[in-house]
């Protein structure tokens, strides 16, 4: 076989077969095929597309590429959850607790992000001595005994697609739906998981800017998802403005902490209840979501969900009394209010250059090698549909550095536009997508 002819083959549209995927994946992920070839394969791809048999195998290629996880020792259906990625996403720190709270098993494997802000593992580690590496018998230990376990992934979780990951990243192939459906899936599939719910985000501040482009993500991935024999169902939700009103780890962590009290965002609420309602739904643990969404209800309003987040935190080495008293996390010290000169409704924002102004603060990482700063970010006050009347303040930021909090300000301004025109609140849910139905709200 000839990376040259493979390469020819679907620069032409034709199909790959599943010989030609397991041997660009093999060759690659050991060195034997250059990054020039592999760079030429994915620019062919990302132009003629992959069938679903060719995005299915290819997950299937990437997901043996490193460890498979043995998740067997845990009883009952294990349900994974995923994020495609968005703006003051902290969706894990709410539904994991409530989810395990519920008696379904959480025993998940989380990274660290790439972009706006760190990742759930980033996140997780404002609460000091919290240990994200737990061995795998303490792991399957902790699930069995509290029903949550969050750990970062292994080292050598799907190392082939660490490896195309990173060349997408450098050659403008990152934003083809069968290559990001395969990415996430392979890793899911990887870590073991029995079903899995996806919440899949459209708006400006998502990958897929669209909503049938976003439709056809989850799509892609329930059908790989169940053609495998996990239970996928995936749910689109809106990322045309922040979700909750906290962007960055600690103000994240404490804005999650505040929902499981019944006192976060209800935007944030209503979209976790909804994700952990479709986890139930997916570990068959209840058969409709209205009985769904009515338990994971009742466990946020007992405080159970909560009780659950100080136990995960205890059993992984933290220090449980950040979670009984916020207050006591790091958070920046210069605190700058950002104020518009116009007055009238939020029209629309430009989520991903909210999420950019976080980053310059040193919320999320440039490369993999960035540092993050945990204590900084941004308080989103005033979200789509809302009036903003004179001096009022739009956005508060936390910030270790001036130069960087008036970068981030300069964007901040200019991600709204404001107009005197009403206008209305957009819907959270966009679709749930299973694998004989779409239904579109
Ligand atoms: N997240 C992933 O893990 N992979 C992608 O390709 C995109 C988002």
């Amino acid at each position: 076989m000839r990376m040259y002819d493979i390469i020819q083959k679907k620069r032409d549209g034709y199909e790959l077969s599943d010989d030609e995927i397991k041997y660009v994946v093999e060759g690659y992920t050991e060195g034997s095929i250059p990054d020039y070839q592999v760079s030429a394969l994915l620019m062919a791809i990302y132009f003629k597309k992959m069938t679903t048999r060719e995005t299915t195998y290819l997950t299937m290629a990437m997901a043996g590429s490193g460890d498979n996880l043995d998740l067997s020792c845990i009883q009952g259906m294990k349900v994974d959850k995923h994020s495609s990625g968005g703006v003051g996403d902290k969706t894990t720190l709410v539904v994991a607790p409530l989810v395990a709270a519920c008696g379904l098993p959480v025993a998940k494997m989380a990274g660290r992000g790439l972009g706006h802000t760190g990742g759930t593992i980033d996140k997780l580690e404002s609460f000091p001595g919290f240990n994200v590496k737990l061995d795998f018998n303490k792991f399957i230990d902790n699930v069995n005994k509290y029903k949550i376990a969050l750990v970062s992934q292994t080292a050598n979780l799907t190392p082939a697609d660490k490896k195309i990951y990173a060349l997408r990243d450098v050659t403008a192939t990152v934003s083809n739906s069968s290559l990001i459906a395969s990415s996430i899936m392979s890793k899911k599939i990887a870590s073991g998981a029995d079903a899995i719910v996806l919440d899949v985000k459209v708006g400006s501040g998502a990958f897929m800017k669209e909503i049938d482009d976003a439709i056809n993500l989850a799509d892609e991935m329930v059908q790989i998802g169940n053609q495998v024999g996990r239970n996928t169902i995936a749910i689109v939700s809106n990322m045309d403005q922040p979700l909750g009103v906290a962007v960055g780890n600690t103000l994240e962590v404490i804005e999650a902490i505040n929902t499981l009290k019944c006192k976060g965002p209800k935007d944030l609420e209503s979209l976790c209840i909804e994700i952990a309602a479709y986890m139930l739904i997916a570990g068959k643990m209840t058969s409709t979501i209205a009985e769904a969404r009515n338990k994971v209800i009742a466990k946020l309003k007992s405080g159970e969900g909560l009780i659950k987040l100080r136990e995960l935190v205890g059993s992984q080495g933290g220090d449980e009394s950040f979670v009984d008293n916020p207050e006591k996390f790091e958070i920046a010290k210069i605190r700058k209010q950002v104020k518009l000169d116009k007055i009238g409704y939020v029209h629309k924002m430009d989520t991903e250059a909210i999420g950019k102004a976080a980053m310059i603060l040193g919320a999320g990482r440039e490369t993999k090698y960035s540092e993050i700063d945990l204590s900084v970010g941004l308080m989103v006050h005033k979200k789509v549909g809302d009036l903003i009347l004179e001096n009022e303040v739009v956005v508060t930021i936390y910030g270790n550095d001036d130069d960087k909090i008036k970068q981030a300000e300069d964007i901040i301004k200019a991600s709204y536009t404001v107009s005197n025109v009403e206008k209305y609140k957009e819907k959270l849910i966009r679709a749930i997508v299973m694998k004989d139905e779409v239904e579109r709200y």
